[in-house]
């Protein structure tokens, strides 16, 4: 089967691919760049043997995305593309909309015109707001979201949806992930944010590297276990895996909405982290308690048992996993 990965070339996007290709897919992708590095592609070809074809073009370019259908039979798409920093999307929600939903609504017409209807979207937990419950199931819904970037999630869910209930041939999948880090064990891929990092392990990744000096924790106060945010930490390996299963899924089953939440079932705080990634990598964090981050949530973490039960996943890598594949990737940046 070959399938279209857009954002192939980024940090959940690589690691899918790699997992795709170990899977026997032929895989094409599309990126623009924004917040990945062409060289990815040779890494993914140093792990699988094989180099994906690449299409260096912006979902916004309609034309462009045609030429990929004109030019490939495409069976299935993967939709990983679009921008996913939480505050840049409160400075400039434009240019989020425009480029999360645009984009996505471009490849679905170009999709529906050449008659590939399964897709696998790139959602995220954010989008059940805030439901009061730690343990999230997808049977809970979506609720409000808080920010342009976690609007951006939950409207795509809507087109979906509503794309699914105007045409019941289309197979669409949609995987809410919570916290993805991690890297491949080859160290050859990993997340590599622009900047200062918004996301806690980037974060405490640039500390370990001297790159900067301090962990700013956002609030002791919370009403969790330590006093620090607890979030769902799931590998990215792992997530890479989901999408192959996930895809097995909607050509097994034919048309449907499937939604499955992507996590490890498992709530670790900031320390928890923290103290996590010092044993495994020996490596000392400094850290500071600063004020909460606005927006910032208590504590949430995922029922993944519908992914165990409908695709036969689960998530296997722990958090001593995460946090050592995360440095051996770090370490062999230049
Ligand atoms: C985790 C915990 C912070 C940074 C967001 C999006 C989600 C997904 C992942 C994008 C929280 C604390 C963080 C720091 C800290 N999408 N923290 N100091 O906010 O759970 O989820 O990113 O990829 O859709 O909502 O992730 O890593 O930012 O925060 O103390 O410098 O770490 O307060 O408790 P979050 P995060």
């Amino acid at each position: 089967m070959r399938v279209l990965v857009t954002g192939g070339l980024g940090f959940i996007g690589s690691h899918t691919v790699v997992e795709l290709i170990q899977n026997g897919y032929d895989v094409i992708i599309i990126d623009n760049l924004y917040n990945s590095e062409l060289d990815v592609k040779d890494k993914i070809k140093d792990i699988t043997g094989i180099e994906p074809k690449v299409y260096i073009k912006d979902l916004l370019d309609k034309k462009e995305i045609e030429n990929i259908f004109k030019e490939n039979k495409i069976d299935e798409v993967i939709h990983f593309a679009g921008y996913k920093a939480v505050g840049e999307s409160c400075k400039e929600p434009l240019k989020y909309y425009n480029n999360n939903l645009v984009g996505t609504i471009n490849l679905l017409d170009i999709m529906k015109k050449y008659n590939v209807k399964k897709i696998i979207f790139s959602s995220s937990a954010t989008v059940y707001g805030n439901p009061g419950v730690p343990k999230y199931s997808e049977s809970l819904g979506r609720g409000k979201t808080t920010n342009p970037y976690g609007n951006t999630k939950s409207m795509i869910e809507q087109i979906l949806e509503d794309l699914y209930k105007s045409d019941n041939i289309w197979s669409i999948g949609l995987l809410r992930y919570f916290n993805p880090i991690g890297a491949h064990e080859s160290g050859l891929i990993g997340e590599k944010p622009v900047g200062i990092p918004n996301n806690l392990m980037p974060y405490i990744l640039k500390v370990a590297s001297g790159e900067l000096e301090y962990l700013r924790v956002f609030g002791n106060d919370y009403n969790t276990h330590d006093g620090t945010g607890v979030r769902d930490y799931i590998h990215v390996v792992d997530l890479g895996k989901g999408h192959v299963k996930a895809l097995e899924k909607l050509e097994k089953s034919g048309p449907g909405l499937y939604i499955y939440n992507f996590g490890s079932e498992k709530g670790y705080s900031v320390l928890d982290l923290v103290k996590t990634f010092e044993k495994v990598n020996n490596i000392n964090i400094n850290y500071k308690i600063v004020e909460r981050r606005p927006g910032d949530l208590d504590e949430y973490y995922a029922d993944s048992s519908k992914a165990e039960k409908e695709l036969g996943w689960k998530a296997e890598k722990t958090l001593e996993d995460m946090c050592r594949d995360s440095w051996n990737f770090m370490k062999k940046q230049k």
